[in-house]
């Protein structure tokens, strides 16, 4: 089985800047091996509510999960345990993700379900897999042109290798608010893409 997973968390949905290579190379790499398959999710589209009441209380209590939102975080979960390879295509928000992508993690990262606890520390129950983030920004984020803090980079980090996943790698659209900029990004963007080690080999 190959599935990969791609999660859509601009506002513009798949039209976004990295939606648009993250899509093309997704497809470059079905073409080539078609009977893996692609599952989409327009994380703005799914639009999920921000965590209820309900939820909250049985996860902090550990009382029986009778809450809906429960059932849509099994949905969620299953359909990233499913999944052989994951691409996220994500804009940085205020220097983190976007409200659609946290609240995502809000559903998935789940005691007991993602991560248990041994000896006092959070250690995940999920399979690794090849992960690969593209991270659009207007401004620029990495090396020493930065020019703004990146709390997205390791918050990613961190969320995925708290539930197994550390097979993490970041592809950087960065400083996209300059249009000549965003072309030469869009290109280097494509070219990482191509070489990325997830999309290497046939299944
Ligand atoms: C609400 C909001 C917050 C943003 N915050 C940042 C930021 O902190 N740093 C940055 O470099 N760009 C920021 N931007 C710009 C976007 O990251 C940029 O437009 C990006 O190219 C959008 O990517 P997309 O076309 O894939 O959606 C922000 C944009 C919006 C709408």
């Amino acid at each position: 089985m190959s599935r990969l997973l791609l999660l859509h968390a601009s506002p513009l949905g798949s039209e976004a800047r990295g939606s648009t290579i993250a899509y093309q190379a997704c497809n470059a790499w079905q073409s080539q091996n078609p009977r893996a398959s692609i599952v989409e999710r327009d994380l703005n589209k799914l639009a999920l509510e921000p965590l209820q009441r309900g939820y909250v209380e049985a996860i902090v209590d550990g009382s029986p999960h009778h809450h809906d939102d429960f059932t849509l975080s099994e949905e969620l979960i299953q359909e990233l345990e499913a999944c052989s390879r994951l691409v996220i295509a994500t804009p940085m928000h205020n220097f983190t993700v976007p409200s659609s992508l946290k609240l995502w993690i809000d559903y998935v990262l789940r005691h007991g379900r993602t991560f248990t606890y041994q000896s006092g520390r959070k250690v995940g129950s999920l399979q690794d897999k090849p992960t690969t983030v593209i991270v659009t920004s207007g401004g620029m984020v990495t090396g020493a042109a930065a020019s703004q803090p990146d709390h997205l980079t390791q918050y990613l980090r961190d969320v995925f290798g708290t539930m197994g996943i550390s097979n993490v790698r970041f592809v950087y659209l960065e400083g996209m608010a300059r249009l000549d900029v965003a072309m030469d990004m869009l290109e280097a963007g494509r070219r990482a893409l191509a070489t990325d080690p997830l999309f290497a080999g046939s299944v």
